[in-house]
């Protein structure tokens, strides 16, 4: 804390605070960097922090990201990822070191350094297409984790957590009545809640009342979006009106089979993407976003746990980013609240103090050129060239139910093209698709179907490299010689 900050202002800053978090419970983001062209940390921070959000989620722990979050006093989940908990399962010393260089460096409880509250360990190793993948390092990982914490002399500051993914749980006719653990996990989830309990850490667990929606035909569009008017469940004598208390509750039930009724639920992923998809669009997802602010301002809870809503729940997530695996679908690329360049895309009152978010400011993009068909060429060979080019650009806009479905060919071939040129930074000669592109300066979106112009990074930008880039780059590829060796 600053030295001549007026000890009233702290106060008043401090019940500000508190208020806040008894009105709605805390909500924090999903901070995610799996973009071509991420948004500059210290830019991020200060979206967050004009937006009165207290609390971030991280897969990782890139350093910029830590350094950029130190002295800010928002509340930090550090990531490990899946990839790593083998090895942290098979060695306390690659445990240590991982704390020591990610936690205990930036660690701190206010004043200079990171205010770091969890490690969630692994991200959604549970997840069903994994299978076996991380399932069994996960408790060997957490557990020496927990141990690397205490050595540390962090315990009880850090609490270690596993983000549980939407298909751990499940029901028998959407009853939660009768939810329960997927078989082949139930074992571990017994033993990471034993886990949990004995350190006093909560279970952090993705609700998608989106993907539910879409798996689930007896589910209705109004039900997922908190409508009054929905179609109501009936699970014995309990009345569920929306979707994410069935979800919630099912698992609430799943809990209570294996004996853990009360723990502590944080929401650790909720969210609702804007485009690749039918009913992915922006009014739809401030619709779902009211809807779950709402609620969870009503204190109500769920049939199962009343007045007893969740600890903390992170909205999934807080920008767009265009490498994120499209495996489950085309929207994977959209859940952002804002976009790839931080600017809202709706408005909802997370109670942050004002309706309206803050967009971020100073943005700095590549020059306004965007790089199209050339419509006087043979086009005959286009879509091959489009389609090429999607393999490596990000084309889920023109995906079904999508922003840019309707735009007619050869406009879908454009915005391949475009999206390929953005990509590789504008360079001249990723337009060239065997002379069918061409570069211009109007910028060719129509209606919804946006051509983005991409971020200037220090990578697109090879006058202001900085020291730091080289550096990682250099490491980078000495990492991965060292692969190929070991290999
Ligand atoms: C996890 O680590 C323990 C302790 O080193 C080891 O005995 C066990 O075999 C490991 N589990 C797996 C699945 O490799
Ligand atoms: C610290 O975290 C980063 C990012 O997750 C990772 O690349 C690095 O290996 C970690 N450090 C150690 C010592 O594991
Ligand atoms: C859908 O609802 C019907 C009638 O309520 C029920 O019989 C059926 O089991 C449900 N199906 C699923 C997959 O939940
Ligand atoms: C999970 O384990 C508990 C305790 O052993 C058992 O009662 C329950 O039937 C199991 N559930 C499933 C789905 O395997
Ligand atoms: C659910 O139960 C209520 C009364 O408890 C009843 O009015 C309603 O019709 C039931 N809905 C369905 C879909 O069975
Ligand atoms: C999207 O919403 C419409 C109603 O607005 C509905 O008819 C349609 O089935 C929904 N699509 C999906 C995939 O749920
Ligand atoms: C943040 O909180 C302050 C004080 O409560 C308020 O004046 C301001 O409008 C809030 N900002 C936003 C973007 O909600
Ligand atoms: C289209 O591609 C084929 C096969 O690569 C090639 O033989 C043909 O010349 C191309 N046509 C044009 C107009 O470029
Ligand atoms: C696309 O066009 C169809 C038919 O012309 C129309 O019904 C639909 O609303 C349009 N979708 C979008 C996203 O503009
Ligand atoms: C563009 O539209 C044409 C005609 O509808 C279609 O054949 C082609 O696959 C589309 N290309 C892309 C990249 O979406």
């Amino acid at each position: 804390m600053h030295p001549n900050l007026c000890p009233n202002i702290v106060f008043f800053f401090f019940f500000t605070i508190l208020g806040l978090i008894a009105r709605v419970g805390a909500i924090g983001m999903n901070w995610g960097t799996t973009a071509s062209h991420p948004l500059p940390p210290p830019k991020v921070v200060e979206l967050l922090k004009s937006n009165n959000i207290t609390k971030v989620k991280l897969s990782d722990a890139d350093p910029l990201v830590l350094q950029a979050l130190s002295e800010s006093n928002i509340g930090v989940t550090v990531g490990i990822p899946n990839t790593m908990l083998r090895s942290f399962n098979s060695s306390k010393k690659a445990a240590e070191s991982w704390v020591h260089d990610n936690v205990t460096r930036y660690f701190s409880n206010g004043g200079s350094g990171v205010r770091i509250e969890y490690v969630a360990v692994g991200d959604e190793p549970f997840l069903q297409r994994y299978g076996e993948q991380f399932l069994p390092f996960v408790i060997g990982a957490a557990t020496n984790i927990q141990a690397a914490l205490i050595k540390a002399n962090l315990e009880g500051k850090v609490r270690v957590v596993v983000p549980c993914s939407f298909d751990a749980f499940l029901s028998e006719s959407n009853l939660p009545s009768k939810g329960h653990f997927r078989s082949d996990v139930n074992k571990t989830m017994i033993q990471l809640l034993t886990f949990l309990s004995k350190h006093n850490s909560p279970f952090f667990v993705t609700i998608s009342p989106f993907i539910t929606l879409h798996q689930n035909k007896n589910i209705s569009l109004d039900f997922s979006l908190f409508k009054e008017t929905a179609h109501r469940h009936n699970d014995s004598r309990r009345t569920y009106k929306n979707s994410f208390d069935l979800s919630y509750d099912t698992l609430v039930n799943a809990l209570w089979t294996v004996g853990f009724p009360k723990i502590d639920i944080v929401v650790a992923q909720i969210g609702w993407p804007t485009d690749g998809a039918t009913n992915a669009t922006s009014s739809v997802a401030e619709t779902f976003m009211k809807g779950l602010t709402n609620h969870l301002r009503s204190k109500l809870g769920t049939p199962l746990r009343p007045r007893d809503p969740p600890i903390e729940i992170y909205i999934f997530s807080l920008l767009d980013e265009d490498q994120r695996s499209i495996t489950t679908g085309n929207f994977e690329r959209h859940w952002g609240v804002f976009t790839f360049d931080g600017q809202a895309k709706y408005h909802v009152d997370f109670g942050q103090g004002s309706k309206n978010f803050v967009n971020a400011q100073n943005v700095e993009y590549l020059p306004a050129k965007w790089c199209v068909v050339n419509n006087n060429r043979d086009l005959s060979n286009a879509t091959a060239s489009a389609t090429e080019a999607c393999s490596v650009a990000d084309c889920t806009a023109l995906s079904p139910g999508g922003s840019c479905f309707n735009i007619s060919w050869p406009g879908n071939i454009s915005y391949a093209f475009n999206s390929y040129y953005q990509q590789h930074d504008q360079r001249p000669d990723s337009c060239d698709f065997g002379g069918l592109g061409l570069i211009t300066t109007v910028d060719p979106s129509v209606d919804n179907c946006r051509f983005s112009v991409e971020l200037r990074t220090s990578r697109s930008d090879s006058l202001h490299q900085s020291c730091y880039f080289q550096w990682t780059t250099l490491l980078t590829t000495t990492l991965v010689c060292f692969l190929r060796f070991t290999w």
